[in-house]
């Protein structure tokens, strides 16, 4: 295990027991809602204001993520590679983050971009790849999109073979029954797909004006090709992802202990949005998904008021994590990105997450 990693995970051991209070070991930043696609399912609300996080903003919460023992930067948007001068926010997040992580359409991903993440050494790159070419392209609402990410892939291998290139699936109705042949296409460019399930959350839902896409024939045609993988690709996330969609379709119930012990994510993981807000996951109500939330925030928790320090050292932040102890959120949605921390961390859940 990489010693930074070591340093980080015993930082926030001795946060957690000794002083009770949140390390952002894990950081999830939405740094733009800006996109040059409009994706079917997607839940960030293009229509809703805009923001980009300033480099001037950037800088300090990065350098505050360092010194608060950050151990995971996931660059996420919007689309991440828009932002312009990106290559600066990149390269001073690498400078202080020692696991960069960037997830990104593949539209923008050209030779320049490519060897420039090889250059300052990003950790990992994910690409996102749903479905063959037509319904890849329609639902995500251009014609190039999956030659783009194609291409992408290419620039990547070509000029940057160190950096870790996966595909994010999204496994949704619209495009269960073209899974296999995606896997062996994926398998055939030398790429690892990790899969996440759909979410509905309620901007979603309004799109599609209030009727879920979730059915039994989807939840049948999702196993079936579950089933289908080898055992490398099967993902713990993901057989509950089944479990939690077999309820939502009142088939079956949420039986693993993940979805009723007490929650301690609050206390390693943080959101923070381009526009300021930082918010621990959808447990608060936030503008990250808009409607959902088990407790609203004690107080405006943002950048353009006070530095990330001081947000972590603020006794009403401790106090909301403790009450988000048991919250049950995830019940009611269950996204990868929450799920697959709480399936491995702290070291607890692993063990009983993994024999469960
Ligand atoms: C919001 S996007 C931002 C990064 C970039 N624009 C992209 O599409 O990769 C981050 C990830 O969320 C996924 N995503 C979007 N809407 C989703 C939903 N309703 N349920 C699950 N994943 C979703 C996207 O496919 C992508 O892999
Ligand atoms: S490319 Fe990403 S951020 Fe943009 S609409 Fe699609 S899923 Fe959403
Ligand atoms: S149960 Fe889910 S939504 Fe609630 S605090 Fe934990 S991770 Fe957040």
């Amino acid at each position: 295990m990489h010693m930074s990693l070591v340093r980080s995970i015993w930082k926030w051991y001795r946060s957690y027991h000794v002083h009770r209070r949140p390390m952002p070991l894990i950081a999830h930043l939405v740094l733009t809602n800006i996109c040059n696609y409009r994706c079917t399912f997607c839940y960030v609300n293009a229509e809703e204001q805009r923001y980009t996080m300033p480099l001037e903003q950037f800088k300090p919460l990065i350098r505050d993520l360092h010194a608060l023992g950050a151990y995971y930067l996931y660059i996420s948007g919007g689309e991440p590679l828009l932002v312009k001068n990106i290559e600066d926010y990149i390269v001073w997040a690498k400078q202080h983050i020692p696991y960069v992580h960037i997830v990104t359409n593949g539209s923008l991903l050209d030779q320049n971009m490519a060897k420039l993440l090889s250059r300052c050494k990003v950790n990992e790159i994910s690409l996102s790849l749903d479905a063959l070419e037509a319904t890849h392209n329609l639902h995500r609402g251009s014609d190039k999109a999956f030659s783009n990410l194609l291409r992408a892939i290419e620039n990547l291998k070509a000029h940057a073979p160190r950096i870790a290139a996966t595909c994010t699936t999204i496994l949704g109705p619209w495009n269960i029954g073209e899974q296999e042949e995606l896997h062996r296409l994926c398998a055939s460019l030398d790429v690892r797909q990790r899969y996440q399930g759909f979410q509905e959350y309620p901007s979603v839902l309004e799109r599609q004006s209030g009727a879920t896409l979730l059915t039994k024939e989807f939840l049948e045609e999702l196993q079936a090709f579950l089933a289908t993988l080898p055992a490398r690709d099967r993902d713990r996330y993901m057989s509950l992802q089944v479990q939690y969609y077999a309820h939502r379709l009142g088939m079956g119930e949420l039986k693993h202990p993940i979805f009723s012990d007490p929650c301690l994510l609050p206390y390693y993981y943080v959101n923070i949005l381009g526009s300021g807000e930082v918010c621990p996951c959808y447990g608060v109500k936030s503008d990250m998904y808009p409607g959902t939330g088990f407790l609203a925030p004690p107080k405006k928790f943002s950048l353009r008021e006070s530095s990330l320090q001081e947000i972590f050292n603020d006794p009403a932040y401790a106090r909301m994590a403790h009450a988000l102890k048991p919250c049950t959120e995830c019940k009611n949605y269950f996204a990868s990105c929450y799920i697959r921390p709480r399936l491995v961390f702290p070291a607890g859940n692993y063990l009983r997450y993994h024999l469960s």
